[in-house]
């Protein structure tokens, strides 16, 4: 049975058969589900120019094939992991840009044709769609041309460390390293992942497998309500390189380096509770309109305070917020997934916008400071169809201050967060569930973008016969 992409039931990883376990094994790990891994390792490469430089680069993707991890080796170690403690071994992913795939020699129908991917994030247009800053202020690595990115994870700093130096030992000459990043993870007191604002980060996904299902109905709160289900077409396209087209899949991968100025944020938290007079605990409550959850998770539209916090709750709509009198439209969660309250008519036509996030912090903090730079999030996030999910995403929703009440004023505002641009003042809920709102300054830009590319992460019968 070929692999159907639009299936309306979840696949079970488990009971996985033919061409559905083949795909499992062919395809690179993160992508249907977030690889464990506190320490990650970036490395940005060019490959050399002419028939040397393509032989060389094919060379080392077909030497480095081996450590790249399956999704079925990432499932089953995980599996291993819960039922005997067995750790797992480290991450190695590869994505290729256009550019990299021109300088294999592939020709142009080998190559994946999403539009985004072909202009690839460094392009004036694209800039121009994100509202991202020019090109001579990303950091050097991401000014520079890029052909492919490895991805080196683990739990443990040393076995991460050890296994990027197989990788880059790997490394022809022709191959220049022209960037790196180091990512790592943060937690908070309960262990829990948060990004550098203070946030519990990474909860809400979209899950593509039953297992994973299962889980967040057994193990979490439950999918009554929100239903974080896609089909697989959602992250997954044929790669045009491979053999197979049956078994061979690929995603597209975005990484976005985006710094966090974290005493800017806490500022705008700040004025943002003065403005509105928020007293005692309720100040808390001013971080939360910015993000949609309070630091612990908790959704805002759910509770007036923090507290839910285990597990922290997924299982949530605005259905009973349409007013935004609990969660403003303008928070960050409820802009980049309005969970049926974006106006679209029907659910469906908004989840498609979803996307796999697959972030992590980099940076490194002293206990108690408030770093102005330096710090952030390395976005990271799988698609299928870049300009309908993450480009879509940013610029029609979290760049658009009309979204989600196109034409009425006063306007929603940017996404408190991520938005890039003028951010005219916003409607705030002074009291919590109450119906008058009230004008405010926006929270402003604590969040700049460094530098990013558009990957395709190919599948691995491809990165064996490159
Ligand atoms: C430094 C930048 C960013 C920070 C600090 C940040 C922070 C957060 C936090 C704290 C959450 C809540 C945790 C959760 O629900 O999983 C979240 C969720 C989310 N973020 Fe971000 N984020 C950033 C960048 C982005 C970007 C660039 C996008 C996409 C363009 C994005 C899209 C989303 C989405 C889709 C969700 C889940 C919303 C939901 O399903 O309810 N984020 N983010």
């Amino acid at each position: 049975m070929p692999v159907k992409l639009d299936n309306r039931e979840p696949l079970s990883w488990v009971n996985a058969t033919g061409d559905d376990d083949t795909m499992l094994q062919n395809l690179q790990a993160n992508i249907l589900k977030g690889h464990v891994r506190d320490h990650l390792h970036i490395l940005l490469l060019q490959f050399g120019a002419g028939e040397q430089g393509a032989t060389e680069a094919r060379d080392f993707l077909t030497r480095l094939a081996p450590l790249v991890k399956s999704a079925k080796t990432q499932l089953k170690e995980l599996e291993e992991h819960r039922l005997n403690g067995t750790p797992g071994t480290p991450y190695v992913g590869v994505g290729l840009t256009r550019l990299g795939y021109e300088r294999l020699g592939l020709p142009s129908d080998r190559t994946p044709s999403d539009d985004a991917f072909l202009r690839g994030m460094r392009d004036p247009g694209t800039r121009d769609k994100l509202g991202d800053p020019e090109t001579a202020q990303w950091e050097d690595g991401f000014q520079k041309e890029i052909h492919a990115v490895v991805l080196v994870g683990d739990e443990k700093s040393a076995d991460a460390d050890a296994r990027l130096q197989e990788v880059e030992a790997l490394l022809p000459g022709s191959v220049q390293v022209v960037g790196r990043e180091r990512g790592r993870a943060l937690h908070d007191a309960a262990g829990r992942g948060i990004e550098h604002f203070g946030y519990v980060d990474g909860r809400s996904q979209p899950l593509f497998l039953t297992e994973d299902l299962d889980q967040e109905r057994r193990q979490q709160d439950g999918t009554s309500v929100w239903d974080p289900f896609q089909p697989l077409e959602r992250v997954l396209v044929t790669d045009p390189a491979a053999p197979n087209p049956g078994t061979d899949f690929g995603s597209y991968f975005v990484l976005r380096k985006l710094e966090q100025n974290v005493r800017a944020f806490r500022e705008a938290e700040e004025e943002l509770a003065d403005a509105l007079k928020l007293v005692n605990s309720d100040r808390e409550r001013a971080g939360a309109m910015i993000v949609g959850r309070f630091k612990d998770g908790t959704p805002l539209t759910l509770q007036s305070r923090p507290g839910a916090h285990s597990p922290v709750m997924n299982d949530f709509t605005y259905a009973s917020d349409g007013a935004a009198d609990k969660c403003p439209f303008q928070a960050h969660i409820r802009k980049t997934n309005p969970r049926g309250s974006g106006g679209f008519g029907s659910p469906d036509g908004e989840r498609r916008h979803l996307m796999a996030r697959r972030g992590q912090t980099y940076g490194e903090r002293v206990d108690g400071d408030l770093p102005e730079g330096d710090v952030g999030l390395l976005f990271m996030a799988f698609n299928s169809d870049l300009g309908n999910q993450f480009e879509f995403t940013q610029q029609t929703w979290a760049n658009n201050d009309a979204f989600p009440k196109s034409g009425e004023e006063p306007a929603p505002g940017l996404d408190q967060v991520i938005g890039q641009g003028e951010r005219p003042p916003a409607t705030w809920p002074r009291v919590w569930g109450e119906p008058e709102g009230q004008e405010a300054p926006a929270a402003r830009q604590a969040v700049t973008m460094k530098g990013g590319e558009y990957f395709f992460m190919p599948s691995l019968p491809f990165l064996r016969g490159a």
